[in-house]
């Protein structure tokens, strides 16, 4: 599928055929997750997946009763991770596996470093910002892979830590419910060129 075709035709289902998607499909969802670009390449993402029946239910009153949560396949909770000390060290190591000249290590290490000073508040807000950059390869992926998704952002994140026992510095920020679409796509609605492009 051209890439094209994919952006038009992707759309946010609102219902799923509770059909399962199959284990290698969903490793190539995820594959396409993981390529992301981000910010010094840091990868401040974390994704949970929930599966079990039992668990989405538990998250339906919490996701603003979004039938798309039980009738999915595949749930995945797309979060930020704020542990940068974490995420700088695996950069390091990366790029030392990678044999990244030291001069640009050590340049990239010293931009990385600063996030770690900086407030929980501000690494959530970095780190977030890289995740939404996921959410466009997990759309437009699952669409390439033959698949419907449903990006969601009307949820209760603490609720969700709370269910899915997600530790303090990994926190949810967007869900994308994947499977097999039981509805119709509207006409796209979009604004136009010229209210965009200035
Ligand atoms: C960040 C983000 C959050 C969204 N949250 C929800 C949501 O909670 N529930 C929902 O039904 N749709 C949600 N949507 C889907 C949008 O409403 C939808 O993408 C938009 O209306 C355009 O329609 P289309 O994706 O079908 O082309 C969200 C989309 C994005 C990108």
């Amino acid at each position: 599928m051209e890439f094209q075709d994919v952006v038009r035709q992707r759309y946010a289902a609102k219902k799923f055929d509770g059909k399962s998607i199959p284990q290698e499909k969903m490793d190539e969802l995820i594959e396409l997750i993981r390529l992301t670009p981000s910010g010094l390449n840091l990868q401040p993402w974390k994704i949970k997946i929930v599966t079990d029946q039992k668990t989405k239910d538990e998250l339906f009153p919490v996701t603003g009763e979004q039938p798309s949560v039980t009738s999915c396949s595949h749930l995945l909770v797309l979060c930020a991770n704020t542990d940068f000390d974490d995420l700088v060290a695996k950069a390091d190591k990366s790029m030392r596996d990678g044999g990244v000249p030291d001069e640009i290590r050590r340049h990239v290490i010293e931009l990385a470093s600063a996030h770690k000073e900086k407030s929980l508040e501000a690494r959530l807000a970095y780190a977030r910002n890289q995740v939404f950059i996921s959410l466009g390869n997990a759309l437009n992926g699952a669409k390439a892979l033959g698949l419907d998704a449903c990006p969601m952002t009307n949820f209760q994140p603490q609720e969700y830590s709370r269910i899915l026992n997600i530790p303090a510095h990994i926190v949810p920020t967007v869900l994308v419910a994947v499977g097999y679409a039981a509805d119709k796509p509207m006409p796209k609605r979009r604004l136009a060129n010229e209210d965009i492009v200035f």
